[in-house]
């Protein structure tokens, strides 16, 4: 006779087995934690951490505009960082990274970040590698992907689209992480790729792992006005068919 505890052991295992595919995946229709995205970044000012989320700064569970589940990322105007910074301290050189992030915006002021493929390592050792090699950031009411191969060449705008405020917007990037122009970056939007300016292709060959970088999600800089994120899905994997297919098909 099988045990019961032996039964419950097993769910674990198989549980276990079909989310290790994943390594962040967080769903806000299930009312999943939001915590599930990683660490929380608070900054009202700038290098002044906020430990726990106040009224004017926030990270929390709660419904969008239209009543829809979120992870509701809000900042006053003044305020810098809202941002959860995922797989703080895992990310690998050589290892390929699949991000799929869906959300909509409260208002879109220039340079604000969306996403951030942050550079922790090598933006300090002063040998001019990029502190953000990429990252997705609203500019003149368009959502931008950037690329910033070095911080003294200057950064590429690799694709741009317009951006509305309360409009879902469903993004994908695939980030080999390698340095040296050994990594590469692709980006789909609603499922689909998305061609660079740049490079006139889906692909773009280039410098994304400097030293250790890392992703980020949420809102940081462009604090001109009050802004808010709604964020409805976050997943990050190591294969392409891992993602839901909403993010890549
Ligand atoms: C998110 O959660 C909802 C509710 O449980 C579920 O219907 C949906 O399939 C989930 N989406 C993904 C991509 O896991
Ligand atoms: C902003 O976008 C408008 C409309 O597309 C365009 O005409 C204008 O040149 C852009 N301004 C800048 C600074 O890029």
């Amino acid at each position: 006779m099988v045990h019961f505890s032996q039964l419950a052991v097993s769910a674990l295992l198989c549980a276990g087995y079909a989310t290790a595919a994943l390594l962040v995946d967080y769903n806000a229709t299930r009312s999943d934690d939001v915590a599930k995205m990683g660490l929380a970044n608070l900054e009202a000012a700038r290098d002044k951490p906020q430990h726990g989320n106040t009224a004017d700064l926030y990270i929390k569970a709660d419904n969008d505009w239209k009543g829809a589940k979120s992870a509701h990322f809000h900042r006053k105007q003044g305020d810098i960082r809202a941002e959860y910074h995922a797989l703080r301290g895992n990310t690998q050189e050589g290892k390929t990274y699949f991000i799929g992030y869906q959300f909509a915006l409260g208002s879109t002021p220039d340079n604000m970040m969306v996403f951030q493929w942050k550079e922790y390592i090598a933006n300090t050792q002063g040998k001019g590698q990029a502190s953000i090699p990429l990252r997705l950031i609203v500019k003149n009411k368009t959502l931008q992907l950037n690329y910033d191969p070095m911080l003294s060449e200057g950064r590429q705008t690799l694709w741009s689209a317009p951006i509305k405020p309360k409009t879902v917007y469903t993004v994908a990037l695939e980030i080999l992480a390698k340095d040296a122009g050994q990594g590469h970056v692709r980006m789909w939007l609603d499922g689909k790729p998305v061609t660079f300016d740049t490079t006139k292709s889906t692909l773009l060959q280039g410098n994304m792992f400097p030293g250790r970088s890392e992703p980020k999600f949420g809102i940081y800089n462009g604090e001109a006005v009050v802004t808010d994120n709604w964020v409805y899905q976050v997943q990050i994997g190591e294969a392409k068919k891992d993602l839901d297919s909403k993010f890549i098909s």
